[in-house]
């Protein structure tokens, strides 16, 4: 969207405070890679956590806390994000800016390799996962978050289109194949029910089917 329409949406949708500004331009500062999620998909994140009553979160990569403040100002009282980070210093950077956004007692940042750390989360029940990490265990991190989830339950991941990578036939590295294959479990699984919404570098978005009575499913 090159035609001023994703200004437009962002300015009127998803205008930044000083929280949100202070952080990215110290994350610069401080060498953090200037890849957290875009204002307008913080945006979308909230209306789609209102949209389910989300009260507890899951996020895969951290980065600096940019996505998990957009996150915890939709949580209604009581509810909490946890949220994995293999870099400690991505984690202590977090850590202070939660802190200072006044939602640290709704963030934990738990510190280590994502792959080591979901099977503790066996048996928990979360309304929502945010994927955003690295990409080659998409397909791993899929099968996670429909685990961990409840019925009805969210599935969001950004990056779906990485950078226009899962539709060039001559890209075949192992992160572009992980989102190819994410991305053909969120379309096709009949566990859920999933689109990418062309947002940003594309937000993968799931429903974890069988929340409600659906007497004929227009899906197949
Ligand atoms: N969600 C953040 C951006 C995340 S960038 C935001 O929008 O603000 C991706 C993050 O995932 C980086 O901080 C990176 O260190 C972390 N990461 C990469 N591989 C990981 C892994 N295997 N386990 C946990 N975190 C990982
Ligand atoms: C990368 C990861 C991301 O989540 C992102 O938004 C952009 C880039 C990366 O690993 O290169
Ligand atoms: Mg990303």
């Amino acid at each position: 969207m090159d035609d001023g329409t994703g200004e437009y949406l962002a300015a009127l949708f998803a205008p930044e405070d000083e929280t949100l500004l202070t952080l990215r331009e110290e994350a610069d500062r401080s060498g953090l890679p200037p890849i957290s999620i875009s204002p307008d998909e913080g945006r979308l994140l909230q209306v789609l956590l209102r949209a389910i009553g989300a009260r507890r979160v899951l996020e895969v990569g951290t980065l600096g806390g940019y996505s998990a403040i957009w996150m915890a100002r939709a949580l209604p009282s009581g509810g909490t994000i946890l949220t994995l980070e293999i870099e400690p210093a991505h984690a202590e950077f977090a850590r202070r800016h939660l802190a200072r956004a006044g939602v640290a007692d709704r963030v934990e940042v738990r510190v280590g390799r994502a792959l080591d750390l979901l099977p503790a989360l066996d048996g928990q029940r979360f309304d929502a996962v945010f994927l955003d990490a690295d990409k080659e265990p998409l397909p791993t991190y899929f099968e996670w978050a429909v685990r961990l989830l409840r019925p009805g339950g969210l599935i969001v991941a950004d990056n779906a289109l990485w950078g226009g990578r899962v539709l060039d036939g001559r890209a075949d590295d192992e992160a572009t194949r992980g989102v190819r294959e994410f991305n053909r479990r969120l379309a096709t699984d009949p566990r859920v029910t999933g689109i990418v919404v062309p947002t940003h570098d594309g937000v993968g978005i799931g429903v974890v089917n069988g929340g409600g009575s659906v007497v004929s499913d227009p899906a197949g």
